[in-house]
């Protein structure tokens, strides 16, 4: 988190955020958004997706008030530190914890920077469950969304919901949106355009489209793009202690009985 005036931003009823918690798909629908409502949108090296979608807490206020509008941002944020205006569009995006953690650890094994003394899947997976990896608990942030649920400016998409519905999440997301989005996913040609401009196949080339170059493999930015890579990478243990963590944390809400058949040892 680089700035400090992100949560200060001018907001606007024709804003639209897509919102979640790191890992959890938003380049993914960000890359559909974008072709659902910019008509001039043509991410490339030096004009990526990160800069028609500013990350409001990469980038701060300055920047983001000389956006044109419409403007489509991504954050990280928790509800309650999250810029609103009651007519802008929310689009939250969710994963299961199995395999957001372990996405997240290739991410930060990939990243320029270096990383903790010790680091392995295990210390990373410790951190995560404490809460301390730098994003905060996964269940937290997920918490203070669920209160939200039931917003008219909400629209909930689950990853898992996606690659099993690729074409009707597109028109999901048109529908909400309206305008330009909602006429492209009525227009047959133009929604299957969009839906196979933004399949993992394609969007696994050319990665220099998607974010600035600070990985050490930039290809390795959309990397597998699947459920249950989590198997993988989790011990019985581990995923036992996931289990219960998750049956403790959202016990009573929304997501309680979300993610069954992703999150089960078994194969
Ligand atoms: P994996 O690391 O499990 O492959 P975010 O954009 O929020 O950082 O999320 C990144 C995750 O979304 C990565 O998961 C990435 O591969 C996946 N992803 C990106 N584009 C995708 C696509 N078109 N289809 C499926 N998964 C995609």
């Amino acid at each position: 988190m680089l700035s400090w005036s992100g949560k200060q931003i001018q907001t606007y009823p024709d804003d639209v955020f897509i919102a979640t918690y790191p890992k959890c798909g938003n380049t993914w629908v960000r890359h559909i958004i974008c072709q659902l409502m910019l008509e001039d949108y043509k991410p490339r090296a030096g004009k990526e997706l990160n800069v028609y979608t500013r990350t409001i807490e990469d980038v701060g206020k300055e920047l983001i008030d000389r956006m044109p509008r419409p403007r489509i941002f991504k954050s990280h944020y928790t509800y309650n530190d999250h810029p609103k205006h009651p007519e802008a569009k929310y689009v939250l995006v969710v994963r299961n914890p199995k395999d957001v953690v372990v996405s997240a650890y290739h991410m930060c094994k990939n990243l320029k920077l270096p990383v903790f003394e010790g680091f392995d899947f295990n210390g990373f997976f410790e951190l995560f469950m404490a809460g301390k990896y730098d994003f905060g608990s996964y269940f937290d942030y997920h918490k203070e969304w669920f209160d939200h649920m039931k917003d008219h400016n909400l629209l909930l998409l689950k990853y898992e919901d996606i690659i099993k519905d690729h074409k009707g999440s597109v028109v999901k997301i048109g529908e909400f949106l309206g305008g330009r989005a909602g006429e492209i996913v009525e227009n047959l040609e133009k929604l299957a355009q969009v839906v196979e401009a933004s399949t993992f196949k394609s969007m696994k080339e050319d990665q220099r489209r998607w974010v600035q170059d600070i990985f050490k493999d930039q290809n390795q930015f959309v990397r597998k793009g699947t459920t249950r890579d989590w198997k993988n990478h989790f011990s019985k243990e581990q995923s036992d202690r996931m289990d219960e963590k998750f049956k403790e944390e959202f016990k009573g809400t929304i997501a309680e009985n979300w993610w069954q058949e992703e999150m089960k040892w078994e194969d």
